[in-house]
């Protein structure tokens, strides 16, 4: 049994302040009959609750990936700033979705969201160690030199000790980097270490994920065997 305001704002329905009004404007039914109460206890698995005569689905364990535009901020709020939550379309506002891991203001490319604090909590743990594939633009010309730096694993300007990376140059000024950690500007920094800075940085895989064909600034939802393979 769970209160009916909860079971509302976990569909989707709206804020808990926006529930509250809904509720007073009598458009919720609980088994056909108007229901204001919002302390009013309900049992998803049985009962039908309706807003506007359509059925609501409750809590659902929702992944969403974005594929990134630059100039937006991974945070829920930021004062000054543009955030990645105003990305998402309204049907997913109110889903209570959070960023799983950052990207930095000017980076572009794969970044996922979940409502489920567990998934979230075990996918940016340090122990899980996801690859992670970006792709960049950068001054100078990736050599073997680098290649062998990035697999014993870097050190950076202040000594901070990176995992073993994988730096794959792609041309001139172009190259793939694979790294399982995600440490403040990381890629950017180590990148900077070989004397290559970033000019521009796209990540386009995470663990089994990629970018596929969704296009900048567009959001999809994955599937359930795509989260089974998180
Ligand atoms: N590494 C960076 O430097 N920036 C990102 O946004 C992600 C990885």
């Amino acid at each position: 049994m769970e209160r009916l305001d909860k079971f509302l704002c976990d569909s989707g329905v709206g804020s808990r302040s926006q529930v509250k009004v809904i509720l007073k404007s009598g458009r919720v039914t609980v088994d056909g009959r108007p229901e204001k109460d919002a302390a009013r206890k309900i049992d998803p698995k049985t009962q039908t609750v309706c807003l506007d005569g359509e059925v609501l689905g409750g809590y659902r364990r929702m992944v969403v990936m974005l594929n990134k535009p630059a100039g937006y901020v991974t945070a829920t709020e930021d004062k000054v700033e543009k955030t990645v939550m105003e990305l998402l379309p309204p049907q997913l506002q109110n889903l209570d979705l959070k960023p799983i891991g950052r990207l930095d203001k000017a980076t572009e490319g794969l970044l996922l969201f979940t409502n489920d604090g567990d998934l979230l909590h075990r996918l940016i743990s340090p122990k899980k160690e996801i690859p992670k594939v970006y792709y960049a633009q950068h001054e100078g010309q990736a050599g073997p030199e680098d290649v062998a730096a990035f697999a014993a694993g870097l050190t950076l300007r202040d000594e901070t000790q990176c995992l073993p990376a994988k730096l794959e140059p792609l041309g001139p000024g172009e190259s793939l980097i694979t790294v399982c950690e995600g440490k403040y500007h990381q890629v950017r920094r180590m990148m900077a270490s070989r004397g290559m800075p970033v000019t521009y940085l796209e990540r386009r895989e995470e663990g089994p994920l990629t970018l596929g064909d969704l296009p900048r600034g567009q959001v999809r939802e994955l599937t359930e065997t795509e989260i089974q393979l998180l």
